[in-house]
């Protein structure tokens, strides 16, 4: 299958596309002239009087010469206080300011913000004289009631990604596909199939690639919001939210590589992981008793499927309350914990955000002592059903702690004493869009009382926070009890600058082909929006896979920085072994070639941590100025030298592949491909097509069983030459848990193909670090596997 976009897909895009949004229909003021104009700083207030008292602002800040902030309000400015936001100096310099009766001009080295006085429209260009951003010269800035809104231009030759967590094709250049409408509104979707919108999370970021150049916009408001783009109209991209101020910022690249950085700055990065983490997870909703969780460690060890994580669900709890153990199902958490870590195995438990409402229960009484948990606007506590509704002695109300208060976080954090004292090496957090069980909302009531950090407001406002917040409870929780560990986390609901907490995975998608296919553009904008630490459940979680569908989303996933098997309750196993052969062959073998790639998905994972791009990349990504690149949903790079093409159709055996320019090489037989085309390959069930950079140095593994097998097995570089015989590569080591690669303990290395005196030999450098940090042996291969000697 290709991504280039379906003119079939709007009809299977219903739920994204099909009703005309309520604020087609909202009665939009639209922004006339703001003539009091007023320079502080790095800052252009633009305002005027408007009708009933309102004063109507807006606000021009320039954070770096690439970067510049918009931020409108139809009354007063309020508090300036962001939960997505964590550096907005990003390089503030000087710039050029010229105010007539006509228009504004605020002009950086890199950008022309022009502002037309009447009606107020802006228009921002690159130093050239590009148009990087446009209102709409009919409607620009509006406002109607609480909500606000922006209408920007849209050319029919820009390609439009991000989103987030999203569902349709790669590139949402709407027009071409009936248009797309997107609804920022974390949502509870069990069973989500490729139409349904929103999902678990929201990530208002959007980027825009326009003749080879690109831009992002990060709209921050944590409201409900949308975006539409093409939909209302072929010509016109537009965004906003029920309430708060339209508060964006416009960041130029030209490269998409530049505007995925420069949003990491903005919103944080994802901080370094544990090693482990990037093993094999093996979860399902719920692995009990005891001895049946120590079964699946010894199958893992006894088959010889290497893995490192096994995970439970919600039924180790007593009556799906949260911080405690079932005394029957795991009498013994501590010894279970230590012996699974005897076998090589991390324990993660999920912890949701609804405790039972029960006096009498530890953490029900100290949430009401401390006045922790949300209420409504009568004060009373605010309560609804989720999993402890279904407890099976004492079915009850749930409360809701609120994560957006901080002795809360702190106070919820702590608990984690329990899971730490006894071992647990991550946290899952689950249900925390909130969901509540009270349809048709699923989620709280919009007047539900939040703190939100000191300026008390409603949940309409903070909903969207609520998953992100909850994460960072856990997360700052998990530092605080072990600050010479790197927490992990992970979440289903989140928001932007969420990466900095917990890694997300894609919730509860299903054991379907399509489900799949989907997941690979999902996954690919999520990494363009700030969150590179992602992945779905393997297998699908929803229904039952065939051992087909398990054993290529496998495959798709070997390079999911998250690699989790999991599935519902009451389906039939769904392990790695569970389909029979030739399956159990072929996914032990997918598993395997995982560890054996851990250097280099490791090295790729820390350049994420550090400069916010991600691991998974679009081809467009890296290859903007080749247009083949703009529509490919269906493979990816991983960093910059592998290439994966995931088979994604039953049956298929074969398929088409877009190289792009420069010289590829099949990691499987060593077969040469030219880039700058499609070349159809040969992918029969036991292979993932991957390819690798002509002239990359990649660096592996002999097979573990686990992480934790890595410090006695060396790292060994294969290389893979280009034409003249060239092949470079970069490797990141370090140990793999600690915080100590922040005090320099950790190796940045560079290996280098030569020829000395007419042999081949391989060179390495050190780039940054200590060499202490990285004492694992090193070993050097040609492409077919031929040891080469150091030079
Ligand atoms: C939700 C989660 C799923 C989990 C289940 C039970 O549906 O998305 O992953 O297994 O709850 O906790």
């Amino acid at each position: 299958m290709t991504s280039k976009p379906s003119r079939l897909l709007p009809a299977a895009l219903a739920g994204v596309i099909a009703l005309l949004p309520a604020w087609a229909a909202a009665q939009w003021r639209h922004l006339d002239s703001l003539p009091q104009v007023q320079r502080d700083g790095n800052t252009v207030t633009f305002a005027a009087a408007a009708d009933s008292g309102r004063t109507e602002h807006v606000a021009i800040s320039v954070l770096s010469p690439e970067v510049v902030r918009v931020r409108f309000s139809p009354v007063a400015f309020g508090r300036d206080h962001s939960d997505a936001v964590v550096d907005r100096q990003l390089g503030v310099q000087d710039f050029r300011f010229e105010s007539t009766a006509f228009g504004s001009l605020i002009a950086t080295d890199a950008l022309r913000v022009e502002v037309q006085a009447a009606p107020f429209r802006l228009t921002i260009k690159d130093a050239d004289g590009n148009v990087i951003d446009a209102d709409d010269a009919g409607r620009g800035i509006a406002h109607d009631g609480s909500a606000v809104r922006v209408w920007k231009q849209l050319r029919d030759t820009d390609n439009v990604y991000g989103f987030g967590e999203k569902n349709g094709a790669f590139n949402k250049r709407g027009w071409a596909l009936g248009g797309y409408h997107y609804v920022m509104w974390n949502s509870d979707t069990y069973g989500y199939d490729n139409s349904t919108d929103p999902i678990y999370a929201s990530v208002p970021f959007y980027l825009v690639l326009r003749e080879g150049r690109a831009h992002g916009v990060f709209l921050d408001n944590t409201h409900r919001s949308s975006f539409d783009v093409g939909r209302e109209r072929r010509g016109l991209l537009s965004f906003g939210a029920d309430g708060g101020e339209l508060d964006y910022t416009v960041i130029a690249g030209p490269h998409p590589r530049d505007v995925v950085r420069r949003y990491a700055q903005l919103t944080g990065r994802a901080p370094l992981p544990p090693r482990w983490a990037l093993g094999y997870h093996q979860s399902r909703w719920s692995y009990y008793p005891e001895a049946r969780v120590r079964r699946l460690a010894d199958t893992f060890r006894q088959e010889q499927v290497p893995a490192d994580t096994l995970w439970l669900d919600i039924d180790y709890q007593d009556e799906f309350k949260p911080f405690t153990w079932s005394a029957e199902r795991f009498p013994a958490p501590a010894k279970l914990v230590a012996d699974l870590r005897e076998q090589g195995f991390r324990t993660v438990v999920i912890l949701d955000p609804h405790p039972t409402k029960e006096p009498g229960y530890r953490i029900f009484d100290e949430g009401v002592a401390g006045d922790h948990f949300v209420k409504n606007p009568d004060g009373t506590l605010f309560e609804g059903p989720v999993w402890p509704i279904n407890a099976p002695n004492k079915p009850g109300n749930s409360v809701f702690p609120d994560f957006t208060r901080p002795a809360t976080r702190a106070w919820w954090g702590r608990q984690h004493k329990m899971f730490t004292d006894v071992g647990i090496a991550g946290i899952w957090n689950d249900m925390n869009e909130p969901a509540v069980w009270v349809p048709p909302a699923n989620t709280m009531p919009d007047d539900v009382r939040f703190d939100h950090e000191g300026q008390p407001t409603n949940h309409a406002e903070v909903h969207n926070l609520y998953g992100m917040q909850m994460t960072r409870s856990t997360f700052e929780g998990l530092t605080a009890l072990k600050p010479e560990e790197r927490p992990f986390v992970l979440t289903r609901a989140t928001f932007a600058g969420g990466q900095r907490y917990a890694w997300v995975w894609t919730g509860d998608n299903r054991a379907e082909w399509s489900s799949l296919q989907q997941s690979i553009p999902m996954l690919l904008n999520f990494g363009l929006s700030g969150f590179p630490f992602i992945g779905g459940d393997v297998g699908g979680f929803s229904g039952y896979p065939s051992g087909e569908l398990f054993t290529r989303w496998l495959q798709a996933a070997l390079f999911s920085p998250f690699f989790r098997g999991h599935t519902e309750q009451a389906t039939p196993d769904q392990e790695p072994w569970s389909f029979g052969q030739p399956w159990t062959r072929i996914n032990k073998a997918t598993i395997e070639l995982r560890y054996r790639l851990l250097p280099t998905l490791y090295t790729a994972v820390e350049e994420s941590s550090r400069t916010g791009l991600p691991v998974m990349r679009p081809l467009m990504l890296e290859y903007p100025e080749d247009p083949q690149t703009h529509g490919r949903g269906d493979q990816f790079l991983v960093g910059t030298d592998l290439l994966v093409a995931p088979v994604l159709v039953e049956s298929a055996t074969s398929r088409d592949v877009y190289f792009p320019k420069g010289e590829w090489i099949d990691f499987h037989t060593g077969t040469r491909l030219e880039g700058g085309k499609t070349h159809k390959v040969d992918a029969p069930v036991e292979r993932l097509p991957v390819f690798v950079r002509a002239g990359s140095m990649v660096a592996m593994q002999p097979v573990v069983q686990h992480t934790g097998e890595m410090a006695a097995q060396p790292i060994v570089f294969r290389a893979f030459p280009d034409s003249q015989g060239r092949a470079t590569g970069v490797l990141y080591d370090d140990d793999g848990e600690s915080m100590a690669y922040r005090d320099g303990a950790f190796l940045r290395q560079r290996a280098t193909l030569r020829t000395v005196r007419g042999k081949a030999c391989v060179a390495l450098e050190t780039v940054e670090g200590r060499a202490e940090a990285s004492s694992r042996e090193r070993r050097f291969e040609g492409p077919e596997g031929a040891p080469l000697p150091a030079c």
